[in-house]
């Protein structure tokens, strides 16, 4: 399959690329130097793509070109929102059928992008993600977070009453393989390794598994499930990396 992958300067699509070459796939990353988005639907038209996953932020005229794009070529379009579409206020565990109502830019953001590319593509798959997490600091994970907040602050607050959703970058990886290469009828999926712990919870196997020393100090707020729920597409669980 030939796919190609928007978003590859970031955290999870270099992930999601090593995954589907092991497979033996071939991965075009989109380089915006070369190729301005602008010109989607003529690149899509000369590239002829298998598939294409958009996991780049930006403009959301993009995320719709690319939809409608992947429609009008017959090729698989894969869009990869967020768990920030539901408000802080909202309590999970979330279905795919319970209405965000983000509360802020970026939830507001994510749930644009969704409703154009649905709008553009009935075929679309949109998979949610949560907050992920990677083997170290340096880029959009919970690691980095984790130092970061350390180094500024001499110590991490964690909630104990925070179900975060998250999952492991290369078993979101995986899981998002399975999405694009299964016979996923388009829509919103939920993709959540998180089988219950707390935030609090995570940060210490975290410092444990890292050998970090990192100050994790038990915090009451937030108070929130967040989880995102889905029979249809498994997650590997935290629990078995952490
Ligand atoms: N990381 C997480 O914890 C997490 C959690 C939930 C959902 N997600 C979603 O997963 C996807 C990938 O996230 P990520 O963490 O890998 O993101 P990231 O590390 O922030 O990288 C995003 C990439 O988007 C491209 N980009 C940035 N600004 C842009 C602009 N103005 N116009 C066009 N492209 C731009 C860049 O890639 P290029 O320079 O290669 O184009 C950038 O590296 C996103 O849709 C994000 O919302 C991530």
């Amino acid at each position: 399959m030939k796919v190609i992958i928007t978003g590859m300067n970031g955290t999870v699509a270099p992930v999601l690329a090593a995954h589907l070459q092991q497979l033996g796939h071939s991965v075009i990353a989109w380089d915006r130097q070369r190729v301005s988005p602008e010109t989607t639907s003529d690149y899509l038209t000369t590239v002829r793509p298998d598939a294409v996953c958009h996991l780049a932020t930006g403009p959301a005229a993009w995320a719709e070109a690319l939809a409608q794009s992947c429609a009008t070529i017959g090729a698989k379009f894969l869009y990869t929102s967020s768990v920030s579409v539901f408000a802080s206020a909202q309590q999970g565990p979330f279905g795919v059928d319970v209405q965000p109502q983000p509360a802020d830019d970026y939830g507001r953001y994510k749930l644009e992008c969704e409703q154009r590319v649905r709008a553009a593509n009935a075929a679309a798959v949109i998979a949610r993600l949560g907050w992920q997490i990677g083997d170290s600091a340096g880029s959009n994970n919970m690691v980095d977070f984790l130092e970061r907040t350390q180094q500024a602050n001499g110590c991490v607050s964690a909630s104990d009453r925070w179900l975060p959703s998250c999952s492991f970058l290369v078993d979101t990886a995986a899981a998002v393989t399975s999405l694009l290469l299964g016979d996923a009828a388009g829509g919103v999926y939920h993709l959540e390794g998180n089988p219950g712990l707390t935030f609090y919870e995570i940060a210490e196997r975290l410092n444990a598994c890292h050998g970090r020393s990192w100050k994790i100090v038990q915090a009451a707020h937030p108070f929130q499930d967040q989880r995102l729920i889905d029979r249809r597409i498994p997650v590997a669980p935290i629990t078995a990396r952490l």
